[in-house]
């Protein structure tokens, strides 16, 4: 009997190490990592500039308390308001908590505007993570089941359809902001259509609301710019990193631009943990080596030729809706339920996630060879196929 609570069916694999995009079991068998631990591991696994900066910072402080000035959390804020052209930083410890920053921003926001309970406009399929807040932020029932009540002040709308955002707007007197991811992740890697960021943009300003994006699964590099948003030339109010931007170490941040930046005062919010000494000497060193190596527009052309693999082998088959994908962040909807996909690319060697019941999505690390790519390739299409022979279809 495990000691550990529940919350995950897990795989019957243990991971023993890794190295780039490998990863070996404790039975020796090796696998190709095309989920990087949900888009974290986007250098790949221990990376020699995060392993040297992280040993080297946790053997001269590891920890010391937002009490004081921390150097490297001022270095690493002004890194990423340069990228994403931010004013300031709060930095926490994971996707959820920068969330939670950005949700107590339009608050603030909210209130200032003489708002008194103040609306997020959020949208269906949205994941924003899984506490009290982000959850009721998210859009996936399933996941809220026995968690009720949920916290007050979101309204939902459909996914990429701006006259449904400019419709709720219109429709009441209390919304401070818009919350949205630049391309849902959890909810099956759906990008949306050119004009819909640029759209909520315009109304925000329109109207007063904070813009604020989700680029927790889809930034720091993985589309090709440093942020997903940038693709659309628009820049949020606010926004939320995690994930990549420690490759592992844990580390979550909500920047603000303008007027949002200032809301917050000493005493308004705070975290132990957030920006410490050792999650940002990791963080720095992701940023210097994408920057160095040029990572963002290596995952771009990686993400190209992926996709082109799986379109000129899949493209025409039964029993596959759709090849979608931006740089690293790539998913295959298929006809049917597939979770099982998970363990049967385990059993392959390769590690990939099944998300929204029936999207097959790899996460992969911008650090991989073009050969590798291909290997990859190679055995999705060969499992899909095999699958897809051997299941029937169900309606959707
Ligand atoms: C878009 C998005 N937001 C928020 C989160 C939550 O991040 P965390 O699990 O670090 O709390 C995730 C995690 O998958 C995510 O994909």
């Amino acid at each position: 009997m495990s000691s550990l609570m529940a919350t995950y069916g897990r795989l019957p694999m243990t991971v023993a190490r890794g190295e780039g995009l490998r990863l070996w079991d404790t039975e020796g068998r090796e696998y190709l990592d095309a989920l990087t631990g949900i888009a974290v591991c986007a250098l790949g696994h221990a990376h020699p500039d995060v392993a040297n900066a992280v040993a080297s910072q946790a053997n001269t402080l590891v920890h010391s308390s937002n009490l004081y000035h921390i150097p490297e959390q001022e270095r690493l804020g002004t890194e990423l308001c340069e990228l994403a052209n931010m004013d300031k930083v709060f930095f926490a410890n994971s996707g959820a908590e920068a969330n939670e920053a950005c949700i107590k921003l339009a608050r603030l926001h909210g209130h200032k505007r003489g708002i008194e309970a103040p609306q997020i406009i959020v949208f269906e399929n949205a994941f924003h993570g899984r506490t009290m807040a982000t959850l009721s932020a998210t859009g996936n029932e399933k996941i809220k089941v026995g968690f009720g009540p949920m916290v007050e002040g979101f309204v939902r709308v459909p996914y990429d359809d701006v006259a449904a955002v400019a419709e709720m707007i219109a429709s009441r007197n209390d919304i401070a902001a818009v919350m949205v991811e630049p391309i849902q992740g959890e909810g099956g890697v759906h990008i949306p259509s050119d004009d819909f960021l640029p759209g909520i943009r315009t109304l925000c300003d329109e109207h007063n609301l904070l813009m604020i994006v989700d680029e927790i699964q889809a930034g720091m590099g993985r589309t090709g710019h440093w942020f997903a948003h940038q693709s659309s030339g628009i820049t949020p109010d606010v926004m939320a990193v995690a994930k990549a931007l420690g490759n592992g170490m844990p580390i979550g941040g909500c920047l603000a631009r303008g007027h949002a930046a200032e809301l917050m005062q000493p005493g308004s919010h705070g975290s132990t943990f957030g920006g410490n000494p050792l999650a940002c000497s990791a963080a720095l060193a992701v940023i210097s080596t994408m920057k160095r190596d040029q990572l963002p527009a290596r995952a771009e052309a990686l993400g190209k030729r992926m996709v082109e693999g799986f379109k000129a082998s899949l493209h025409n088959q039964p029993g596959v809706v759709d090849i979608r994908g931006r740089g690293m962040m790539m998913g295959i909807e298929l006809d049917r339920d597939c979770p099982e996909l998970m363990s049967i690319a385990m059993d392959q060697g390769l590690l990939l996630n099944v998300t929204a019941g029936r999207v097959i999505r790899l996460l992969p690390p911008y650090i991989m060879s073009d050969e590798d790519a291909d290997l990859i390739v190679e055995r999705v299409v060969s499992m899909v196929t095999d699958f897809l022979a051997q299941h029937e279809a169900q309606p959707a």
